[in-house]
């Protein structure tokens, strides 16, 4: 897919700062695995840290990671990963971590430097890896959140791209590597039938809800840097609004399809405090690492409008949270009911009328909601879905086709500097806004204020937690 504007030499290593934390435990040593399995990673993996661990400690901790993810059933492959392993331990402020680095990347040329560690720590990481020579021929991977507003992701555009060309910056969104999330872009543009109506003729309204059925866990501290907005809808609900809404690129090429993304984002219009209601579990405040009077919210609704030419008057509804009743992610793309109401229940005012709903986890499917008619002489029906996708098997994880696509220098699951800044723009006015923020009872759908948001235009859709949910 690439069309020259990402680069495409493979690094020939890879550095993971963070090596000892909770993203490469559980995300990033499953993924190395699977690639070994595969046959594709061939390059010394190099991890960075804090601790000062042996290299037997981190093999160790690499293994145990690996199992705690699924069962290891390629021994060789296991093995094969484990002697790629090498390890650095040091502070990241210390130059010396860095030329210590470079003495153990040896003959390497471009290394990519996989940012794994909390966003205070980006700007000092890549400007250090500047400075020691370390980004020469390098990419850098960075994980969202990317900035905390538009003012510091700005700031870290600025730095990064102070040190490294925009093509060899990949923020990962791991959403844009999910197959189901993949298959939007796929299914819009590879039918007709779609296009006479999506758009604000034939479209009401859009929901979309990510649900967890867990609360922060051991994830507190972060979280409360953070926040629900920062932490998955500014940029993983937001990327999915970008692929339902854009425009077909000119051709099946990176820098077209970013260019389609962006023009959503920047056509976004700025949320109002009205727009937003904020809420927290009750028992948040006991976690650890949680302040016993934060304001953090842990579940956010927002209604958010397009103006754009398609989108015009079309508004779309955001919603995710923890502790919700189940775990879930569900898009609902729901149609006018049609002009005139011939039946009774042509227009059911107990449910949605004919939607097109995205099912994206924990497994996938695309199903078309029309009514039909019951037998008998009444003319009243029912929704039927028509299931036009559904479970599929040998799905790559996320993080293994990112990091595979980032080692091979395929940015085009990766998000561009002028999109996030645009994300950052919409949600910009409502950041610090003193809102409200409700308390809501572990196990339910978020604070009540959150269905008088919505209420203009029916109500949420709460995707049921079956493997394949029908409405
Ligand atoms: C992460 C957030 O980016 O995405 C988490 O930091 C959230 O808070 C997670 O739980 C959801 O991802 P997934 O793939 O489990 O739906």
């Amino acid at each position: 897919m690439g069309d020259g504007q990402s680069r495409t030499t493979s690094a020939d290593a890879l550095v993971i700062f963070g090596v000892t934390g909770d993203l490469a435990r559980k995300m990033i040593f499953p993924a190395l695995y699977a690639m070994a399995k595969r046959g594709v990673l061939k390059v010394p993996v190099v991890g960075v840290a804090a601790p000062k661990w042996s290299l037997a400690q981190l093999r160790k901790h690499a293994q145990d990671s690996i199992k705690q993810a699924g069962k290891v059933d390629d021994r060789a492959a296991l093995e094969h990963l484990l002697s790629l392993l090498q390890y650095v331990g040091g502070d990241y402020s210390d130059p010396n971590t860095f030329k210590t680095l470079k003495q153990v990347l040896g003959n390497a040329q471009r290394p990519a430097h996989y940012l794994a560690i909390p966003p205070a720590l980006f700007a000092t990481v890549i400007q250090s890896l500047g400075a020691a020579g370390l980004a020469d021929q390098g990419r850098v991977i960075v994980e969202k959140p990317f900035g905390r507003d538009l003012a510091s992701a700005q700031e870290l555009n600025r730095i990064a791209l102070s040190v490294f060309p925009e093509d060899s910056i990949f923020r990962i969104d791991h959403y844009l590597g999910k197959e189901a999330i993949m298959n939007i872009l796929y299914f819009r543009f590879a039918n007709s039938f779609l296009e006479p109506i999506w758009n604000r003729n034939a479209v009401a309204s859009v929901q979309i809800t990510l649900s967890e059925n867990f609360g922060v866990k051991n994830r507190g501290a972060y979280y409360e840097s953070v926040g629900c907005l920062r932490d998955v809808i500014q940029n993983h609900l937001f990327q999915i609004v970008a692929l339902l809404a854009m425009e077909p690129p000119a051709y099946m090429g990176f820098a077209a399809i970013h260019n389609e993304k962006a023009k959503v984002f920047q056509a976004m219009r700025p949320l109002q405090p009205e727009d937003v209601v904020r809420g927290q579990y009750v028992g948040y405040r006991n976690e650890q690492g949680v302040a016993k009077d934060s304001r953090v919210e842990t579940f956010c609704a927002l209604r958010l409008f397009i103006d754009s030419w398609r989108w015009e008057g079309v508004p779309w509804y955001l919603r995710s949270g923890k502790y919700l009743a189940t775990t879930a992610a569900e898009v609902l793309v729901e149609l006018k009911p049609p002009p005139q109401l011939l039946f009774d229940d042509s227009y059911p005012s107990d449910g949605h009328a004919n939607y097109l709903r995205f099912r994206l986890s924990p497994n996938s499917a695309i199903a078309l909601a029309a009514r039909v008619k019951r037998a008998g002489k009444q003319f009243v029906g029912d929704q039927r879905e028509l299931f036009l996708s559904d479970e599929q098997l040998g799905e790559e994880a996320p993080y293994e086709r990112l990091l595979t696509d980032a080692m091979a220098g395929d940015g085009t699951l990766f998000t561009r500097e002028d999109a996030v800044e645009a994300a950052w723009l919409a949600v910009d006015p409502v950041l610090g806004a003193p809102d409200k923020v409700y308390r809501y009872k572990p196990g339910s759908w978020g604070p009540k204020q959150a269905d008088a948001l919505i209420a203009a235009d029916g109500s949420w859709h709460n995707p049921m937690p079956e493997k394949v949910g029908k409405c």
